[in-house]
């Protein structure tokens, strides 16, 4: 373990440390929220509840964590669903990665541990998709284990706490954020000790509008007593995501029905259907079009004939001009441009690709991602208006 002093961090002594957790505590059993997972301790839906909290805030993920429980009640449910009902579960939380893990680390802990969930930290964390924070959440919460369960909340508290100056936003420093819960943690009440930080940490104590003042643990806070609240946590700014310039076919035969696409697993996205998506840049540049590469100057005509040999399809283009679509990942932002395409010949699909004819009316039986959801809004607005 590291020595906090290393960091400029002097640790407090053991009375001021007891009286921390007491103060917190006693805060948390007056004003905790009482929240469905909350009123368990099976390490299965503490999982889930855990991994849904990390994408998004608790309001949106309460209906999530009951149709998911509803659908898959227990570890082999999960273990065995289908794809596409998985996915189903998880539309609209974006980062499906993290729900085909879980599937895998269902179908591991029935494999290793004959379907009852690892009670030990060190078992948890080498669960697919589990990692230290999620470890510590369901090692303290369900088994009463004194593990810290850092995440972001955790460290914006203790950075106030302790006048931390050093970058929450580098995975190099979690370790000091570490360090420091694992002293403070309650060995009595570890799972309670871990919630009452994160409810701190998305409300009285949250990054944009902290109310310092209101923390029932003022007293032991160094930036609340130095007034440098608005100095911490330190965060500096991170990459910006980068654009990428792409269109979307959506192509219609006669009988009304749209051209969709299942993307290749494996990359981002993969397993869901779209409308055919090409990239528009790298094909500009490979054409040599065009010597700079502004948004401007993009055309779609190449994408057109590349859209033509992928798919061995010859739509009709029409001219409706329709409200391009945005979307931002972590790490891309993408700017998709809608065309429209109909095909009046029963024409076969490619085999080697995974391309079917659907009705619009059956979209819901079909996992969509955000920018497919997008990208159908923006059509039918265009369409009927
Ligand atoms: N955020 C992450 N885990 C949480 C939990 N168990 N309760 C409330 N908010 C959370």
């Amino acid at each position: 373990m590291i020595d906090l002093k290393d960091y400029g961090i002097q640790m407090w002594d053991k009375t001021k440390i007891a009286d921390f957790r007491r103060t917190l505590l006693s805060w948390y059993d007056q004003e905790k929220r009482d929240l469905p997972w909350r009123r368990t301790k099976d390490p299965y839906k503490i999982w889930i509840s855990e991994i849904m909290l990390q994408q998004t805030q608790v309001s949106t993920v309460i209906p999530y964590y009951n149709r998911f429980l509803e659908w898959f009640p227990s570890i082999w449910d999960l273990a065995q669903a289908p794809e596409e009902k998985l996915l189903k579960a998880w539309e609209g939380l974006g980062y499906y990665s993290r729900v085909r893990n879980m599937q895998a680390a269902a179908q591991q802990i029935i494999k290793d541990y004959n379907g009852s969930f690892p009670q030990t930290y060190a078992e948890i964390v080498q669960l697919k998709g589990i990692g230290p924070y999620t470890a510590g959440a369901i090692a303290s919460i369900a088994f009463d284990l004194p593990e810290p369960a850092v995440d972001g909340n955790v460290m914006r508290v203790m950075a106030r706490l302790f006048e931390v100056d050093y970058d929450i936003g580098n995975p190099k420093n979690r370790k000091i954020f570490q360090a420091i819960t694992e002293q403070l943690i309650d060995p009595v009440r570890p799972g309670d000790f871990n919630q009452a930080l994160m409810d701190l940490g998305t409300d009285i104590e949250s990054a944009k509008n902290p109310r310092p003042e209101e923390s029932p643990v003022r007293a032991f806070s160094a930036a609340y007593l130095h007034k440098t609240v608005d100095k911490y946590p330190i965060k500096l700014p991170k990459k910006k995501p980068r654009p990428i310039h792409l269109q979307a076919f959506i192509i219609r035969n006669d009988k009304g029905e749209f051209l969709l696409e299942k993307n290749i697993q494996g990359r981002l996205l993969g397993g869901f259907w779209s409308f055919p998506i090409l990239e528009t840049e790298p094909i500009a540049q490979q054409l040599n079009l065009f010597e700079n590469k502004s948004d401007t100057i993009l055309k779609n005509q190449p994408q057109k004939n590349l859209f033509r040999q992928i798919y061995q399809l010859k739509p009709q283009w029409s001219a409706t001009v329709f409200k391009s679509v945005q979307h931002t990942f972590s790490h891309q932002k993408w700017q998709i441009e809608l065309i429209e395409g109909f095909i009046a010949d029963e024409v076969p699909l490619l085999k080697d690709k995974n391309l079917r004819w659907v009705a619009a009316k059956e979209f819901s039986a079909y996992p969509f991602a955000a920018p497919q959801k997008k990208m159908v809004d923006n059509y039918l607005a265009a369409k009927w208006p």
